[in-house]
């Protein structure tokens, strides 16, 4: 048995999905609270199935966590649960806190107390894996070396910053109380199940929606793109052979800026679901008012995982984006589950 929290969002989502596709895999429990960002639609395929558990709740609930601990007896906790969205942090920093931060702290507490009471066997095989993201390194200028994990902490957004706090907090519970915890920060994710929030489906969906497709600044941010999947097998990885204490950066070794992204969607959707007009999606690209503090570049060395685990991403940026975008153009009954609702306020929020 192993415990995922934020089991019910994107990568949390589709881990569960990965680890339950192997018939022979440890059941799981799913602690997810079920903010906008969560969704049940996405579990949907496990209906029914007894190797999955889902409890509703907040990681910052102690009673909670620790009910779940003591009747799940997990192996391992994966811990996914988050408030993820920079614009959203910008908007209102202070459920950030409450997650990220206090919500880490007291799975960190939940797990330390549940971790002491095992029996020497289990306590040896047990593990903390924390989540976390190459936004707590700050940002990179175009001909700076990509992080590596002992690039220091320069977290620029309330996102960012809240789960560089997190991160040091789970550090300090390893060296301090010697819960076997291991931290992976990752490049940024896309594929099946990404809330529209976020560049790459909120693209895809704005462009067959007839929409603008907003791009912050000058467009030539660079992000390094992995694919979920890809990011599930090499938390799978760690997860089995990563080093006590150690962090291990994810990263997907594909550097696009923005503009680049966007124009690629906008190329494979004039492919495979051309616009009644003839004309290309391109023509609904708009550069919109930048971001507050916008980060320029991240870059992630992945070469430590390649080196120590063996682990390097399957999917280039050609073959990932493309299974994206035909993913949302598969799945639009999912889709619908999420633009009925409070997404509409959000996009009011943010784009108007
Ligand atoms: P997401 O926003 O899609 O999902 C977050 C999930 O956590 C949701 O299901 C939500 O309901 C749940 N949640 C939020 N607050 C909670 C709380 N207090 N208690 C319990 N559950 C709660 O996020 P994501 O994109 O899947 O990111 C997952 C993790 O990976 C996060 O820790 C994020 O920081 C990290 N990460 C994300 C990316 C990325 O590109 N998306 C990249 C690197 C790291
Ligand atoms: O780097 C990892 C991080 O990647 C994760 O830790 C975060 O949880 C995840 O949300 C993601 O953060 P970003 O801010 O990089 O992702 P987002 O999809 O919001 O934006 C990607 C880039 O696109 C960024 O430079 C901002 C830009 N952008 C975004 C939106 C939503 C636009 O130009 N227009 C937009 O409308």
């Amino acid at each position: 048995m192993i415990l995922i929290t934020g089991g019910a969002g994107f990568i949390g989502g589709n881990f569960v999905l990965d680890w339950l596709a192997d018939p022979t895999a440890e059941s799981v429990v799913n602690l997810d609270k079920l903010t906008y960002a969560g969704n049940l639609a996405t579990l949907e395929a496990l209906e029914g199935d007894p190797r999955h558990t889902f409890v509703r709740g907040d990681i910052g609930d102690q009673q909670l966590v620790t009910d779940s601990l003591k009747t799940h007896q997990p192996r391992a906790i994966v811990h996914f649960a988050a408030e993820s969205h920079v614009d959203r942090s910008i908007h209102g920093p202070a459920e950030f806190v409450h997650t990220n931060i206090v919500g880490t702290f007291n799975l960190l507490e939940c797990a330390r107390t549940y971790w002491n009471a095992l029996d020497e066997s289990k306590k040896a095989g047990f593990r903390f894996h924390h989540v976390s993201t190459d936004e707590v390194y700050g940002s990179l200028s175009a001909s700076d070396p990509a992080f590596t994990e002992t690039h220091p902490y320069e977290p620029n957004s309330p996102y960012s910053a809240s789960k560089a706090a997190s991160d040091h907090l789970v550090r300090a519970w390893f060296h301090t109380y010697g819960l076997p915890v291991i931290t992976s920060n990752c490049s940024n994710n896309y594929g099946p199940y990404h809330f529209p929030e976020k560049l790459i489906p909120l693209v895809i969906l704005n462009a067959l929606g007839n929409k603008p497709l907003p791009i912050y600044g000058d467009g030539q941010q660079v992000r390094d793109w992995l694919y979920v999947g890809d990011h599930c097998a090499a938390i799978r990885e760690v997860l089995a052979k990563g080093k006590l204490g150690e962090t291990y950066n994810i990263g997907g070794w594909n550097e696009k800026t923005n503009i680049d992204v966007v124009k690629t969607i906008c190329t494979i959707l004039d492919e495979l679901r051309p616009r009644a007009d003839g004309k290309s999606y391109a023509e609904q690209i708009t550069f919109v008012k930048d971001r507050p503090g916008h980060d320029r570049r991240y870059a992630i060395d992945a070469s430590k995982l390649k080196r120590e685990l063996g682990w390097r991403p399957a999917e280039t940026f050609d073959t990932g984006i493309r299974k994206t975008v035909r993913w949302y153009l598969d799945n639009p009954a999912w889709v619908e589950g999420i633009v009925s609702g409070s997404y509409r306020d959000w996009l009011q929020k943010q784009y108007s």
